[in-house]
C-alpha cells in the first residue's frame, strides 16, 4: 500500500513536471570549465562548443544551499563545484540549466540535459527513469519546527501540516503521514516552506540536513529535531542507457575522490560539526 502511494505520488510528479516542462523560465550560465591551452585548441573547442558535443549540460534548481544556490548573478555551491571538475576532466565546458526541480529528470529523458545534479538522492523510483552515477555524497531528511513547538520527533508529524520542495524525497517521506492525517504542503523551493513555517501555515518542514541548517542559520526561531527520518545517497542523473557518459563520469568522480579534490569541495561549503 505505501509502495503504491509512492509510485501513484511519482507519477503524479512526473505528469506535472513534464506539463511544466520548460514554463519555469530556464536560466543558462556558461562556467568557466574550458581547459583549452593553446590557441588552435581553443579555436577548435569553440567549433565544438558550437556544434553541441563538447558542452555538458548540468540541469539542477539553485533553491539549494550549500549545493546550488544564487550568489548574486551566479550559480554557485558544492554541486557545481564538483561538476565544473569533471567536465574538465572531460574536456568539456559545463552550461547550468537552473529548473524547478522535478524537471530534472525529464530534462534528462528528452535529452535537452546531459547530467543532473542538484543533491539527487538515489531512489528505487527514479532508478527506473535515470541511471546514476557513484553517489558522491551521504545526507539526510531531517525535520525542522519552531523553537517552542510540541513536536519533538518523527512520530510527532502525524496529524500536522508538513512543508516540503515538491517532487524531493522529503515529499515522499513526508506524504506517509497522510495516512496518520497529516496534510503535506508543496512547495517549489525548501525557503518558501521554512517561510510558510515562519507564517505559521505549516508546522514542520522536512527537506535535506545541510540545507536546512542553512535555513536555520538565516532564520530565528526555529531548529532541527536530532532526530533524522532518512539517511541517503546522492548521486548525478544521466539519461537511461547513456553509458558511455555514465562510465566517463564515474571514473572522473573517483579520481577526484582520490585525489581529496571532492573533500576538498564539499569542506569549503560545510565546515566540519
Ligand atoms: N535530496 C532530495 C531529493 O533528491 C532533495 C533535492 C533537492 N535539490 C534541489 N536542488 N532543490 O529529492
Amino acid at each position: 500500500m505505501k509502495k503504491q502511494v509512492i509510485a501513484l505520488l511519482m507519477a503524479a510528479v512526473m505528469v506535472g513536471s513534464m506539463a511544466a516542462c520548460g514554463s519555469d523560465g530556464a536560466e543558462t550560465t556558461t562556467a568557466a570549465a574550458d581547459t583549452a591551452t593553446t590557441a588552435a585548441e581553443a579555436e577548435e573547442g569553440k567549433e565544438e562548443a558550437a556544434a553541441g558535443d563538447n558542452v555538458l549540460v548540468m540541469a539542477t534548481n539553485a533553491e539549494f544551499p550549500p549545493y546550488e544556490y544564487h550568489d548574486g548573478g551566479d550559480i554557485v555551491g558544492i554541486d557545481v563545484e564538483v561538476a565544473e571538475a569533471i567536465a574538465k576532466k572531460l574536456g568539456m565546458t559545463l552550461e547550468i540549466e537552473d529548473i524547478a526541480f522535478d524537471s530534472i529528470i525529464p530534462e534528462l529523458e528528452s535529452g535537452k540535459a546531459d547530467i543532473g545534479v542538484a543533491g539527487m538522492t538515489v531512489d528505487e523510483d527514479r532508478l527506473k527513469n535515470v541511471d546514476f552515477t557513484e553517489p558522491y555524497t551521504t545526507a539526510s531528511q531531517v525535520i525542522i519546527v519552531k523553537e517552542d513547538s510540541d513536536i519533538a520527533g518523527p512520530d510527532d508529524l502525524k496529524g500536522k501540516y508538513i512543508g516540503v520542495q515538491l517532487g524531493t524525497t522529503g515529499d515522499i517521506y513526508a506524504s506517509d503521514y497522510e495516512a496518520d492525517g497529516s496534510t503535506i504542503e508543496r512547495y517549489n523551493n525548501g525557503f518558501e516552506a521554512v517561510q510558510a513555517m515562519q507564517q505559521g501555515k505549516i508546522d514542520a518542514v522536512v527537506i535535506d540536513n545541510e540545507p536546512a541548517k542553512v535555513f536555520v542559520s538565516q532564520n530565528e526561531g526555529i531548529k532541527i529535531l536530532d532526530e533524522a527520518l532518512t539517511v541517503e545517497e546522492y548521486a548525478i542523473a544521466i539519461k537511461k542507457g547513456n553509458t558511455e557518459l555514465l562510465d566517463k563520469i564515474n571514473k572522473a568522480l573517483a579520481e577526484l575522490k582520490e585525489s581529496g579534490e571532492l573533500q576538498a569541495i564539499i569542506d569549503k561549503y560545510i565546515s566540519a560539526e
